[in-house]
């Protein structure tokens, strides 16, 4: 039983590569079961900072294998730009220690052109991509017609599909969407030389990680995006098209359910989202401005991987509710506890309303959460700066009680507290569980 997974709870980008990178010391493997580039994590090293986007955040600890899950969708390009972003800071990511499963799905540059395309078409009903063509490319996938990362174990073949799949797509993007298409031949000769590049890193992934565990080893699945983006079960439409919860691990890796010990929920403080879709607990005042940060302080919520403005508001239980039973969290980890410092009050969303009727937990799926108002129970804020703080005794009382509610509200013991974007700025909370 040594298969510990993380899991965003809200709408992505709840600091998840923090939690993986703490975790990762204590791991053998550190493997992403899901989404693409459209992830982006940030790891805080003393005065390096890593943003990755497709190698899990697992490869900045030297001991580590690293995979790319069979679940992944990979931009090959990004994946090359990435290897070579990392070799001269001195990490290793040689096929020794970074797999690719050959079961991932490659996105192409007929992919990412089409989800502009449709995003486009959608006028007002746009979804927010991230553009990075993860729509297309599981769509592909789901009909039959995707190409494999196994693929590129044979160069000259794989162009030929390259080829192939881009004049088709090239087809629908003039005809259907009266957008530009890219060049075929050109796609073909940059995706053969990507596939000279990677082939080397491609492996049994999901044997490697079954062997790991039945050895007794360490495997952390790395969550990509969260919860409420889940394809089946988060606001759809306005999800991504695969599966971020814990269930998808299985699936994503090749594992069966039996090695689970851990199931880690990282929850934010407060909430956020981009892209669109409802958010009942939305701020559009100076809260939601401080919450968000400038753009230039180290917490500031703009996303990773296309720089927009994160949508803020205040913590949501009854969704991370829905989460913990989603995904069965054994415990949460809460990050940018920091960040609420300096709020006169701080409010906690315990229940939802509706046509005068009450609500504990969603009545249906979450794709209906616009037509919910939040309950609010208000809690007393802090003022001072938590930076320095790292055990649990020397926070504000108003912070120990923020964080004691929401164990309250969840029946779940949080553990890990973070306090600053710096790998060392983290609260380890045993004592009281
Ligand atoms: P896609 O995954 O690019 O298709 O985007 C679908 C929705 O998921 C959009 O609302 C994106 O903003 C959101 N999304 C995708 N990946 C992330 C992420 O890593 N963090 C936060 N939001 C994301």
């Amino acid at each position: 039983m040594s298969l510990d997974i993380i899991v965003g709870t809200q709408w992505g980008d709840e600091g998840k590569g923090r939690l993986t990178d703490l975790l990762a010391a204590e791991s053998d493997i550190v493997a992403r079961f899901s989404g693409g580039d459209n992830a982006g994590h940030t790891v805080n090293v003393a005065d390096q900072v890593f943003k990755l986007h497709l190698i899990p955040s697992g490869i900045v600890h030297e001991h580590t294998t690293c995979i790319l899950g069979g679940g992944m969708v990979i931009n090959p390009a990004k994946l090359a730009e990435e290897i070579d972003q990392l070799t001269p800071l001195g990490i290793d990511v040689s096929p020794s220690r970074l797999l690719i499963s050959g079961a991932a799905h490659i996105i192409t540059p007929a992919h990412i052109a089409l989800d502009g395309a449709q995003e486009k078409s959608r006028g007002k009903a746009s979804i927010g991509t991230t553009k990075r063509g993860i729509g297309p490319a599981y769509t592909d996938k789901a009909a039959r017609r995707g190409i494999r990362a196994s693929s590129m174990r044979e160069p000259e073949r794989f162009a030929e599909l390259i080829r192939e799949q881009v004049s088709q797509a090239g087809v629908l993007l003039t005809k259907m969407y009266g957008s530009e298409a890219p060049d075929a031949d050109s796609a073909a000769v940059a995706y053969h030389a990507f596939a000279e590049k990677l082939r080397p890193h491609l492996a049994d992934t999901a044997s490697i990680i079954s062997t790991a565990l039945d050895q007794g080893k360490v495997v952390l699945a790395e969550g990509a995006q969260g919860t409420l983006l889940d394809l089946d079960h988060g606001t759809y439409p306005y999800v991504t098209s695969s599966h971020p919860i814990a269930p998808g691990a299985f699936v994503g890796l090749g594992i069966g359910a039996t090695h689970v010990r851990r199931v880690i929920g990282v929850v934010k403080a407060f909430q956020t989202r981009v892209g669109e879709g409802p958010f009942p607990t939305e701020l559009h005042d100076s809260i939601g401005e401080h919450l968000r940060g400038t753009g230039e302080q180290l917490w500031d919520e703009f996303g990773t991987t296309t720089g927009r403005p994160r949508r803020c508001g205040w913590l949501d239980i009854v969704l991370l509710r829905y989460a913990a039973r989603l995904n069965g969290l054994t415990e949460i980890a809460v990050t940018k506890l920091d960040v609420l410092s300096g709020l006169n009050f701080l409010k906690i969303c315990t229940a939802y309303q509706k046509d005068g009727q009450e609500y504990m937990d969603i009545p249906e799926d979450p794709s209906h959460l616009g037509d919910f108002n939040p309950i609010y129970e208000q809690l007393n804020g802090w003022e001072s700066n938590l930076w320095q703080t790292r055990d649990w005794e020397q926070l504000p009382n108003e912070a120990m009680d923020y964080v004691r509610r929401i164990e309250k509200l969840t029946y779940l013991p949080i553990k890990t507290i973070s306090v600053g974007p710096e790998r060392s700025q983290v609260i380890h909370r045993m004592e009281e569980h």
